[in-house]
């Protein structure tokens, strides 16, 4: 085990309250976010995607997300230090706005290869499969695909992804970046914050609301979902193939 995980790790196996973590695959995250290289050179896509986009989007737009990842981590950092919370709506946003843009395209540089040296040519074996079975056959896939991440309001993203609940692939578009829903977040926590679940008690004092709410928060139930679905994930193989990117 490499020593500068090994403090991270008896923390977490030794929280408040003496119960011991259960293992896994939990590793520390690392201090500050690196910007990946391409997995090819600049011009390895060409002619199909120029050499020049591909060294001023990677170089300066996805290195841009890793800088503007790590701000807001220290920021936010510091904001929990001070306990000044004013600018939480804003810090909140980068964050999400910049992890997007740093873990998206680092599973669209890996998406991608030469033409005839892996780029190209169709899904074969299970993905075969679920792409005919979830789609009607891999020309109906690539029509829905195209459809939809043509259509895309401004910027955003296509995503066809394995949707944990429905046990299928689906294609969903994503405006900006941020939207980890369509990425396959695994929600494990949820706080419903629609007036329609607190306004009759609480009228616009949300914040009441939600220091209440955390009186009736299952732990339990939240480990078990951590557990289960992270489980559940690593056997379809979606956090293996996201570990070895
Ligand atoms: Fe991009």
């Amino acid at each position: 085990m490499p020593d500068a995980l090994g403090p991270a790790l008896a923390t977490a196996q030794e929280p408040p309250g003496g119960r011991r973590a259960p293992q896994g695959d939990r590793v520390a995250p690392p201090s500050e976010y690196a910007l990946p290289p391409l997995p090819y050179a600049y011009d390895a896509l060409e002619p199909h995607i120029d050499a020049q986009t591909m060294r001023i989007h990677h170089d300066k737009h996805h290195a841009g997300y890793v800088a503007g990842l790590n701000a807001a981590l220290k920021k936010l950092a510091e904001i929990r230090s001070t306990g000044d919370y004013s600018n939480i709506q804003q810090l909140s946003r980068l964050l999400a706005f910049h992890a997007g843009g740093y873990f998206n395209h680092i599973v669209f540089w890996n998406n991608m290869a030469p033409e005839n040296k892996g780029g190209g040519g169709r899904a074969q074996g299970a993905l075969g499969h679920a792409i005919a079975r979830d789609f009607g056959g891999v020309k109906k896939f690539r029509e829905h695909f195209t459809a939809a991440a043509t259509s895309v309001e401004g910027n955003g993203w296509g995503v066809l992804g394995y949707h944990p609940a429905l046990r299928r692939l689906v294609v969903m578009t994503m405006m900006n970046q941020q939207d980890l829903v369509t990425t396959g977040l695994v929600p494990l926590l949820m706080c419903d914050v629609w007036e329609h679940a607190y306004y009759l008690k609480y009228q616009n004092r949300r914040a009441d609301y939600i220091n209440a709410w955390w009186n009736v928060v299952n732990w339990e139930n939240v480990q078990e979902r951590y557990d289960a679905r992270c489980e559940a994930r690593d056997s379809d193989g979606c956090m293996a193939s996201a570990r070895n990117m």
